[in-house]
């Protein structure tokens, strides 16, 4: 078991809202009858994860929470509320209520300037929680009984290049890790992306009809598989190497940075990650991944 302070495990966590949806959870308010059900069972696995882990915190950036000024931090000590996927009003209209971890939100606020990013505390006690945060909150944990911190993403990527957005992303990584260990905390980290992008624009009768569920394309798919089978080796570098090529090919939602915040914080692991599932949403590659940290020793030795 990992020490207090350290990040314990990391999971790419896709979320779209298809899952909930699928789940048909009491907090959802729409019904459905089931679907995307690899993708599902994939995060359950990581449920039973988290629950022997015990960790005291899940960290999520979600690249639907776009801030165009910095990085910021939720700063409420209870958010509640009901959040409306803007796209999928039909699928996601979820009661949320969390307790944000403040001393750790305070604390990356802190380190984060000293990274030299320009950051903030989100204090708005009616903010409306979005659901690139919420949906693998949800799925990871769908008790809620585990403390949270959300953090926005910043629009750099998309004023700038590929490049530097990942690369301030890297520094908000650090500034993230070192403000796990002056707190403490045994965290879970969730980089809320899907892989390949490209999706259809068409949704079915039935939204979870799944013999209408399929790949966008062949090509996405070779890169996914590609991306997949560097973190499943424990290439971590190459992956980062490859990213910006990845994002610009697939439109990758990985622009948004929370997969190179992750690996940063989790100091680019060359540990072999375990893929729990790989399936499309609307045509988007979606992989639920996980870095065992806790057992980085037992990891390493190979699986
Ligand atoms: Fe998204």
């Amino acid at each position: 078991m990992a020490e207090k302070g350290s990040i314990v495990a990391g999971f790419l966590a896709p979320h779209p809202p298809h899952l909930v949806y699928g789940e048909n959870p009491e907090r959802n308010i729409p019904r459905s009858q089931g679907g995307w059900e690899v993708l599902r069972w994939a995060y359950g696995n990581c449920r039973e994860k988290i629950k022997q882990l015990k960790p005291d915190v899940i960290v999520v950036h979600s690249p639907h929470w776009q801030t165009i000024v910095g990085h910021h931090f939720l700063h409420v000590p209870k958010l509640k509320g009901l959040s409306v996927d803007p796209i999928f009003p039909h699928l996601f209209r979820y009661r949320y209520d969390m307790e944000v971890d403040m001393e750790l939100s305070d604390a990356c606020y802190e380190e984060a300037i000293a990274e030299g990013l320009v950051a903030k505390k989100m204090s708005n006690p009616g903010f409306r929680v979005d659901y690139g945060t919420i949906v693998p909150l949800h799925l990871l944990n769908p008790e809620w009984d585990i403390p949270v911190l959300g953090i926005s993403a910043n629009n750099s990527p998309y004023f700038f290049s590929t490049r530097v957005g990942q690369e301030e992303m890297i520094k908000l990584g650090h500034a993230t890790r070192r403000a796990i260990e002056k707190t403490g905390r045994r965290a879970v980290l969730a980089a809320s992306n899907t892989l390949s992008h490209l999706h259809f624009d068409r949704e079915p009768d039935l939204p979870e009809d799944m013999s209408q569920e399929h790949i966008f394309n062949h090509d996405q798919y070779q890169w996914d598989m590609r991306l997949l089978n560097m973190m499943r080796a424990g290439k971590a570098d190459e992956l980062m190497q490859i990213l910006p090529e990845f994002i610009d090919t697939t439109a990758s939602e990985v622009k948004a940075g929370s997969l190179a915040w992750m690996m940063a914080a989790m100091e680019f692991p060359k540990i072999p990650a375990k893929v729990h599932g790989y399936w499309t949403v609307i045509g988007t590659g979606n992989a639920v991944v996980e870095w065992d940290l806790a057992n980085r020793a037992v990891a390493a030795g190979g699986r």
